[in-house]
């Protein structure tokens, strides 16, 4: 199975941290955050790597990460000129995918505990779909927020006032090659973006939208007190 990394955005939220230097090159722990998507694809045994970066900091990723020698992976990179969204950022890996072919996604800037193999395991089993990881939060209110019915989610609500649960879908999506035909249907958000959330809806409400619990600790990275959180962790 191939992976997507997904590092373009803006980082706002961490300026100035991210004024001169890109959100997935900031250090958590010992390595920049960008690493630790690699290293979880390479434990699970994914070792063909697309990251999707934005123009800024752009050669600082080929002077760190260069071909993904150094992590035992093969690199390659894609340019998302503007930040319009993660949905759009994915759209950028359909030559990367063959057709029929499943594949995982990260967010770069998701730090988690859990192996992924038994998640990608499952994944592989399934007929068809999409399969999201969520994880326990006590403020669902920051991420997308799923409505549960046994083994599927029957819808996403991104960001809602009222969550109608305790959980929150984490940056870690599998897809087939289908995903990009999905992407293709859906408009921009209110705020301008092509939003995963939207992209997901579309299984759920095909019935083809399954998950997995994450046992161990998560973050997203995206705010002073997470990356703070995920540093001294990592
Ligand atoms: O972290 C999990 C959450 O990530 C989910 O619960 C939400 O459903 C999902 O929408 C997303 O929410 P955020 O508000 O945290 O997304 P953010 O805009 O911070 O982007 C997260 C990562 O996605 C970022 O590290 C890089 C990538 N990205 C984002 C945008 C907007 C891109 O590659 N390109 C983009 O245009």
């Amino acid at each position: 199975m191939k992976g997507v990394i997904l590092a373009g955005g803006t980082g706002t939220r961490l300026y100035p941290l991210t004024k001169v230097v890109n959100k997935h090159l900031l250090p958590v722990g010992k390595i920049p955050m960008i690493c630790h998507g690699i290293e979880k694809f390479k434990k699970a045994g994914i070792e063909e790597i697309l990251i999707v970066i934005g123009k800024q900091s752009a050669g600082l990723y080929i002077d760190l990460i260069g071909s993904g020698k150094e992590w035992g992976v093969s690199v390659t990179f894609k340019v998302q000129e503007e930040a319009g969204g993660i949905a759009q950022a994915l759209f950028l890996a359909e030559p990367f995918v063959t057709p029929g072919e499943k594949f995982v996604v990260l967010l770069g800037d998701n730090l988690f505990e859990d192996h992924l193999t038994t998640f990608v395991q499952a994944f592989k089993q399934q007929a068809v779909g999409a399969r999201v990881l969520l994880k326990k939060v006590h403020d669902p209110k920051r991420y997308g927020v799923p409505v549960l019915e046994k083994d599927n989610i029957i819808m996403i609500e991104e960001k809602p006032e009222e969550p109608k649960s305790d959980y929150c879908v984490t940056g870690i999506y599998m897809y087939d090659s289908t995903v990009f035909e999905t992407i293709r249907t859906i408009k921009p958000s209110a705020r301008g973006e092509l939003e995963i959330t939207d992209v997901n809806n579309v299984y759920a409400s095909k019935g083809q939208l399954t998950y997995d619990i994450l046992d161990g600790w998560w973050t997203d990275a995206g705010t002073f007190q997470s990356l703070y959180q995920a540093s001294g962790r990592l």
